[in-house]
């Protein structure tokens, strides 16, 4: 394994030079950021540190097989109280007060819970085909899925960054139902044309996408057809 990739996947800062770190041109969003247990959580905590450093606000929800998923892959030891979690990633972000709140599993007054108080957009990054299916079918089981169940009912941005492959028929029709449901499939599917040479690269590519869908400032990446 190369000495990047092994550095990155150990959970080490990010480089964020290459980051605007400023909209300044936007007024700031509210963003839900949920995490769930698909590979792919480098992509959910650069998503986070771009949402922050761009000066929007971050509801972060995750469920019990982000931790697990979180340590595997980057020897995050994401705390299981939500407060502890707010703590860890506003120090390491250099978060503003009040700029990321963490809310539990089943935490029912959290804001996200109602259709009265929605965020701007949601994104599940990255999504399992469990949490995928249980949007799908409504389930509303546990405050990611309500969450998400809330952004459809009221029309809002819902973003869904699943990881699987292959696809089975199942997780392709409850795709394809949350398609014509309003929600964005984006999966985490990196492209190679801008030539990667880092982890963070590859991991790059897929969070420009999901800033470009949110309408979030950014300079990770080199727009097609422009110079880099
Ligand atoms: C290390 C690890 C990696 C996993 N990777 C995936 C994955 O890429 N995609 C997926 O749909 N499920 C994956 N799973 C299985 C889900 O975590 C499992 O179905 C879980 O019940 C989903 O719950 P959640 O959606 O509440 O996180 C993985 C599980 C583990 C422990």
């Amino acid at each position: 394994m190369p000495n990047d990739t092994r550095k990155y996947l150990a959970g080490d800062s990010i480089d964020s030079q290459r980051s605007t770190g400023n909209s300044s041109m936007n007024p700031p969003l509210t963003i839900t950021l949920a995490y769930t247990g698909a590979s792919g959580m480098p992509y959910g905590i650069r998503l986070l540190e771009m949402l922050l450093a761009s000066g929007n606000r971050v509801y972060l929800l995750y469920s019990q097989v982000a931790q697990i998923v979180a340590q595997q892959e980057m020897q995050l030891a994401l705390p299981s109280r939500a407060k502890e979690v707010e703590e860890l990633f506003s120090r390491r972000f250099n978060a503003a007060a009040g700029q990321l709140r963490v809310f539990g599993r089943e935490e029912w007054f959290a804001p996200v819970a109602s259709g009265s108080n929605p965020a701007d957009a949601m994104v599940v990054c990255p999504c399992t085909m469990g949490t995928l299916a249980a949007i799908a079918a409504g389930l509303s089981q546990n405050l990611i899925e309500r969450a998400a169940d809330v952004m459809l009912k009221e029309n809002r941005k819902l973003i869904l960054v699943p990881r699987e492959t292959p696809f089975s028929v199942i997780h392709l029709e409850n795709m394809l139902k949350l398609a014509r449901s309003g929600a964005v499939i984006l999966p985490a599917n990196p492209g190679f044309y801008h030539h990667p040479e880092t982890v963070q690269d590859v991991v790059d590519f897929v969070v420009a996408r999901i800033l470009d869908h949110l309408g979030v400032a950014h300079t990770l990446l080199p727009r097609w057809g422009e110079e880099s």
